[in-house]
């Protein structure tokens, strides 16, 4: 096969994110944006060793599934809602597909996965938006997302998974900048003031988090830009300044001026309240967040004598939704600013059976047993997307809790370390919840026992 040559195709899957798999005489060829079930002719736009990658010329055979009117502009170019073309109810189909894929080729156990619990109202759903600040043709700041595996922001117009005042809140701050000739940062030369907009967002208390990113300490007109925002947007209770001035793409950087407010704010997960802080995590989607935390507490069927242990607790929401059911909490996280919240959200609601701990699980876990004399009966996990490391899944069969509450945002790690659990642990099924609707991100939870 080479590049530029055109090919007729029916597309026979979807893969991890989304795309479209079709097989050319056994050799694997990833489609974006074709549906499984259809007919697409392709042009070969990359050939590697293994695999190649197909751009669609025309649809032949259209899905059922496939959108018409997709309602956004520049989903294709942003990447970021890479199943926008395809129903809702559909994508929820291909997400439970992809975890079962995944256990069939990888558990010993031949389970089933369950259906994906989707959200009534996909839309707007997002409590965290991550405004990059570009400039365009004419040398003017805009707000936006990265294009696609690039850093060139494209200008963003109602994106429809963000919170839509987080977006009219990012547009007056860029508007600001013009206004007032705030210099944009560039990357190249790594010149320039403003970064990034982030905006958080306490869905049920509606108070609103504003982040400035910047290259340096201060912005020029800083008084002005707060009076203006909390005049136009009555919800913001906090602004801070956040200085970031590493050539990295790591949004944030670890000094936070607060230039309103008490620099955090707060929100509500089912009857409980946390305090938010601008470096700690929060899950993006808190409709969704309370349908796994419930799931989490029905499967985890606690009697009120357990001891828990909340790996990669962040502010230690799960941990506070199950103390009331447990005996003791303790919690391990490595941002310590997500360590100091979850111990004000203990206090908050009341909760005096909980302790946090900030450090590596890697390194930690095994010290803290030791030292604190922990037998847990329950373990929560709930690492980033590469999943648990090898020494803690180590350090967990040691200790061999009774059930582990596997919560993850990448089913390829998640099934990944089943596998290495499954030895001495029953799983009995993958719940997925559709936390990041119209993306091709997938969160699951299950619940594992001792055997
Ligand atoms: C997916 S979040 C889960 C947070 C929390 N359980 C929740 O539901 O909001 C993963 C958390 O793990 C933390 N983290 C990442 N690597 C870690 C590590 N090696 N040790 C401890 N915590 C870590 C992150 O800071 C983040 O708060």
């Amino acid at each position: 096969m080479e590049k530029n040559e055109e090919y007729i195709v029916d597309i026979i899957d979807n893969g991890y994110d989304g795309e479209g798999i079709a097989k050319i005489d056994n050799f694997t060829v990833f489609i974006p944006g074709a549906i499984k079930g259809e007919t697409v002719k392709i042009l070969i736009v990359k050939v590697t060793t293994s695999y190649a990658f197909g751009k669609i010329q025309e649809i032949i055979k259209e899905a059922d599934s496939r959108v018409m009117n997709i309602d956004c502009d520049t989903y294709k170019r942003c990447g970021g809602c890479n199943l926008r073309h395809i129903k809702y109810n559909e994508t929820l189909k291909i997400k439970k597909e992809i975890v079962q894929n995944l256990v069939d080729k990888n558990l010993k156990t031949k389970i089933e996965v369950k259906n994906t619990i989707g959200m009534e109202n996909p839309y707007h759903y997002r409590n965290k938006a991550q405004y990059p600040v570009g400039l365009n043709k004419n040398g003017e700041p805009i707000i936006g997302v990265f294009a696609n595996r690039t850093h060139n922001v494209i200008e963003s117009n109602e994106c429809k998974i963000q919170n839509e005042e987080s977006e009219k809140i990012a547009k007056y701050i860029c508007e600001f900048a013009k206004k007032n000739k705030i210099s944009v940062y560039d990357e190249k030369t790594g010149k320039g003031l403003l970064r990034h907009i982030v905006i958080k967002v306490g869905e049920k208390t509606n108070e609103i988090m504003c982040i400035l990113v910047i290259n340096e300490k201060s912005i020029l007109c800083e008084k002005q830009l707060v009076k203006e925002l909390i005049a136009n947007f009555p919800n913001i209770k906090t602004i801070v300044k956040n200085v970031n001035t590493q050539n990295t793409n790591v949004i944030l950087g670890k000094e936070n001026i607060i230039i309103y407010g008490s620099g955090y704010i707060y929100d509500k997960l089912g009857d409980y309240t946390f305090k938010i802080s601008p470096l700690s995590f929060y899950q993006i989607n808190p409709t969704q967040t309370e349908k796994l935390y419930n799931i989490a507490l029905e499967k985890a069927e606690l009697t009120g004598k357990e001891i828990l242990l909340d790996l990669y607790c962040g502010i230690g929401t799960i941990g506070i939704f199950m103390a009331k059911k447990v005996k003791q909490v303790y919690g391990i996280e490595i941002v310590e600013d997500a360590i100091c919240d979850a111990e004000e959200n203990c206090k908050l609601n009341g909760i005096t059976n909980a302790k946090y701990y900030a450090g590596d699980t890697e390194k930690l876990l095994e010290k803290l047993v030791e030292k604190e004399k922990i037998e847990p009966d329950v373990i929560v996990v709930d690492p980033p997307r590469k999943g648990l490391d090898k020494t803690t899944v180590q350090n967990i069969k040691k200790l061999k809790p009774k059930k582990i509450i596997y919560i993850s945002c990448n089913p390829a790690t998640l099934v990944r370390d089943l596998s290495y659990l499954e030895e001495i642990y029953e799983v009995k099924e993958i719940q997925p919840v559709d936390m990041f609707p119209f993306t091709s991100h997938i969160e699951c939870i299950t619940v594992i026992h001792l055997k």
